[in-house]
Formats: C-alpha cells, structure tokens, sequence
C-alpha cells in the first residue's frame, strides 16, 4: 500500500520530525499558556497540534479542539462551544442534549447522531447577537471552571483561528481575550494559517490578543529528515530511488510537507511496475500533478487582469526573485514598483500568493508549476 498520506493529519511513523516544537508546545499548554502558532497551510499545524493533544491526554489533560473552518457563523461558532463543552463532561447522548440545551437555549439546537455514534449539531434560530455573546461568554468560561472542579488541567485548541475575524470581528476578540486570560488552568493554542492576519492579531497593540502569550511560527521540515523518510519508504516498498533524486523529489515540491508527500505519493503509483525513480520521473509527476489542477488554474488565471498575469509569470518563473528590482520590473513590463506593490497586495488578498521569508510564493505549490508550464 502507497505509504504517502497527504491532505490528512499525519500520526505515528508518518508524523517525522517536530520533536522541540511539540515537546515545548506542549509544556507550553500544560503550564497554562496562551500559544499562538503561525504557519502557512500545509506544514503540518494540524497533524503538530493533534500530537500534542495525545501526548497531552496520555498525562490525563482534558482536551478540546475546534477547527474554525467549521464554524460558518456567531451562532455555529457557540454551538461548537457548547458541543465540546458536552464532550468534556462525557454526557450520553440524553444528557448532552440537555446540557447543550441549556447552554445555548437561544439557538433552538438541532441534533443528529453522525455514523459513528458521536453528535452533529445544527442551528435553527438567529438570537440577537448580545444574546449569543452572553453564550458565548458562558460557554469560554467552561473550560476553567472543568479544571478547578474536576482538578484537572484543561487545554482548548482553536485551529484556523484566523476566522475568528469573519466569525465574530473585534467584539469577540475581546470577549475572548477578557475571559480566557483569567484562566489559570486552562492552556489555550490559537492556531492559523494566514500568516500576516494571525500576526497582527497577536503583535498589534490596537489588538484584543496582543501579547497573550509565545508566538511561534512553524518552519518547514529540514529536507534531510524527509529524504531519510522517502529513503524508507521506497526501500520497504522496493523501489530503488537515488540520493539525489530524493533530494529533487523534496526541492520540487517547494520543501513543503503536503507537496512532498504528495509527489511522493504520485511516484509510487507512476513507478509500481517499474519500482526504479530518476530524476526524469519527478519531473514527469510533477507536470502530471500540475496538469490534472488544469481547470482550477485556468479559472483563476483566466480571471485575473493582464499586469497580475504578468507578475505571476515573473514569479514562477524566478522564485526567489527580488520582484520590485528594476530588473524584474523591466522583464516583465511591470512599469513601476508602485504597480508591483499592488498587484501584490491583489494576488494576496486573492489568496494566490503569500509571502514566505523574504519572499513571496504560489499559495499553491502546483499553480506555479502550472503557469511556468503553460502561461510564458
Ligand atoms: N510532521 C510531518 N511529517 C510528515 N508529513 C507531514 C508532517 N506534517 C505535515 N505533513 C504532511 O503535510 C500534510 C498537511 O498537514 P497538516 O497538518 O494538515 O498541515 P496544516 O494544518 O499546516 O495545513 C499532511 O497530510 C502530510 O502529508
Ligand atoms: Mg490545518
């Protein structure tokens, strides 16, 4: 079986590197602390955070993770609340409907059993909204007062936490910052993955989290520890894959986990007859992987105005490139480093590209590949 997994969380043998990160988060969050934890999509916050809940539970932590991704409004955002709340106490069903009754009672909660016995909640009902904030500030009190009755330590993890804005704006940020700096016994982790929104919350004085806690921003993972990882598992699988073709299969994919394994992935499929890998193969997988993206790329590209067209050609094709040189300006007939700038700041909120380091990449590793393949 393809031992590559990507686009889920990663445990046990396919979970590699990351020890100092999840030995101090961790610590961290059993010490009581408020972390922020930073990365672009795709590094592996989710697969570090569901580490650390199970190393977390397996010292007797109570531990709450909610994905904010999930949450599409104010009042779904309470009734998760109120969901992980009933999960704490493990209720049976009966009485978690009840207590989830109680708590979010302005919200006319709808149940269902999911396939595997545990419970969906639904919304039915738009309370006003100082009615939901008085929930909710129920609710972010629960966890502190589970740890001190239960004499338990307690840890909630808010994954893509960068929704909070759309969810709740500033009028929740401070709520949230009010109550749950007050909790002693509770760690928290505010997870997400747009880079410079999640940093202005926490390091903006006008902002409602600043200064909460530690901010840490997870690196990609050193190439040696992934072309150790390729290395096993091709040799289990017996495929015969030169050192540097493993070294190659990491740099195309931008030295990003996700793209790593799943480029890695693609080969093993290409190649299970032949069980040999060149440098040739990663190149043909890549142009595969790229290709089969064709219509989502075309949609976006097709879309966008020619300067913005001309600033991603520049990119793919130079990564690293000093974009607002004159050079590069000259080369792709960008005019003006005043243009660049925003172009950039369009291709950014548009979520194409992103800025990693000093420089500024696809937000999608493959797009890239596609425009340098197809649009220059
Ligand atoms: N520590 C790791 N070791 C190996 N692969 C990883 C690791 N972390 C992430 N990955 C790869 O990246 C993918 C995305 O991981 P995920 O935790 O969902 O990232 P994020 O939450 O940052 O978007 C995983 O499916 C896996 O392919
Ligand atoms: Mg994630």
């Amino acid at each position: 079986m393809n031992p590559f997994i990507f686009g889920e969380v990663v445990k046990n043998a396919s979970f590699i590197d990351r020890k100092a990160e999840l030995e101090t988060i961790a610590k961290d969050l059993l010490d009581g602390q408020k972390v922020f934890l930073i990365a672009p999509r795709r590094y592996g916050k989710t697969s570090l955070l569901i580490a650390a809940a199970e190393k977390l539970k397996a010292k007797g932590v109570k531990v709450i993770y909610l994905d904010l991704f999930k949450t599409a409004s104010l009042e779904q955002f309470a009734a998760a609340l109120g969901k992980a709340a009933a999960e704490m106490r493990k209720l049976g069903f009966a009485e978690a409907v009840n207590f989830i009754k109680d708590f979010v009672s302005g919200l006319r909660p709808q149940f269902s059993v999911n396939p595997d016995g545990s419970l969906s909640l639904g919304v039915d009902a738009s309370p006003p909204q100082k009615e939901v904030f008085q929930m909710i500030e129920n609710l972010l009190a629960y966890p502190q007062e589970f740890a001190v009755r239960e004499k338990k330590p307690v840890v909630v993890m808010f994954d893509e936490f960068q929704e909070i804005v759309s969810i709740g704006g500033e009028p929740l940020e401070k709520l949230m910052r009010a109550v749950i700096q007050k909790q002693r016994n509770v760690g928290y982790v505010f997870c997400g993955s747009k880079k410079t929104m999640m940093n202005e919350m926490v390091s903006k004085k006008s902002r409602a989290f600043f200064g909460i806690g530690p901010v840490t921003h997870l690196e990609k993972i050193p190439p040696e520890y992934f072309e150790k990882y390729l290395a096993g598992n091709f040799a289990k699988g017996g495929f015969d894959c030169p050192k540097e073709t493993l070294r190659s299969i990491v740099s195309s994919a931008g030295c990003i986990p996700y793209y790593i394994q799943y480029l890695a992935h693609e080969l093993w499929d290409l190649k299970a007859e032949e069980k040999k890998i060149t440098g040739a193969d990663v190149e043909r997988a890549v142009a595969l992987i790229a290709k089969r993206n064709t219509p989502l790329y075309q949609n976006l590209w097709e879309n966008l105005p020619q300067t913005q067209k001309r600033l991603l050609q520049g990119v793919a094709a130079n990564p690293g490139a000093a974009i607002f040189s004159g050079a590069f300006i000259t080369r792709f007939q960008l005019r003006s480093s005043a243009l660049v700038k925003k172009s950039l700041s369009l291709l950014i909120s548009k979520d194409i590209i992103e800025k990693e380091a000093a420089d500024y990449v696809f937000t999608d590793h493959w797009m890239g590949v596609w425009v340098r393949q197809n649009c220059s």
